[in-house]
């Protein structure tokens, strides 16, 4: 059942006190991944409340690092296409750019213009939702360029940050801390 698939990846999910700063509790997604199980259970997982509630999505955008991990996978189960939002500096061409904080310092996002169609319905994915900065700015950067944000959806939810608060979008968590 889901909650059995969602009970094991989480039963693989790592933490690290004080990494990568002192008193930040690191979650650690890479210790799920290099389970063949956990992949497969966190793949079914995504694609299946994707396929539920926003059949109608027609682009993932995954965050600069760790998003990368699940958007193509999502966009070849779902046949729909990706994009990336990166870290200032590494996309070519005409490019947005918005600068935001994330829980362990600060950063600039950046945007092709060129990825997102005026109109396309959107979910932006990651691995987590910690303060919510990330999101915020991925979701503005979305809607710039014209894109409409379906949902944020995330593996990892630490819901004591108060993250979800920050997002007028709709948010989704697998599991949550
Ligand atoms: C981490 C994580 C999220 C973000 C969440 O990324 O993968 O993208 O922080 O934090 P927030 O909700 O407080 O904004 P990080 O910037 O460390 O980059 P990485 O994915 O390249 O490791
Ligand atoms: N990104 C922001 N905060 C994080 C945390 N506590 N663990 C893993 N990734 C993070």
């Amino acid at each position: 059942s889901s909650a059995d698939k969602l009970d094991y990846v989480k039963s693989k999910i790592g933490e690290y006190a004080d990494f990568p700063k002192k008193g930040i509790v690191f979650r650690d997604i890479f210790g799920a991944l290099t389970d063949g199980k956990a992949c497969v259970y966190l793949r079914d997982l995504l694609v299946r409340h994707i396929r539920d509630k926003y059949p109608d999505v027609e682009l993932i955008v995954g965050l600069d690092s760790r998003g990368f991990l699940f958007n193509l996978l999502l966009a070849t189960e779902l046949g729909v296409g990706c994009a990336p939002i990166r870290k200032k500096g590494k996309l070519a061409g005409e490019v947005i750019s918005v600068e935001y904080q994330l829980e362990y310092g600060s950063d600039v996002f950046e945007l092709q213009r060129a990825a997102i169609k005026p109109g396309q319905k959107v979910v932006i994915v990651d691995d987590l939702l910690a303060t919510g900065g990330s999101l915020l700015a991925a979701t503005a950067l979305v809607r710039k360029v014209g894109g409409v944000v379906l949902e944020s959806l995330v593996v990892i939810e630490l819901v004591g940050l108060g993250g979800r608060k920050k997002l007028d979008s709709n948010v989704h968590s697998l599991i949550q801390y």
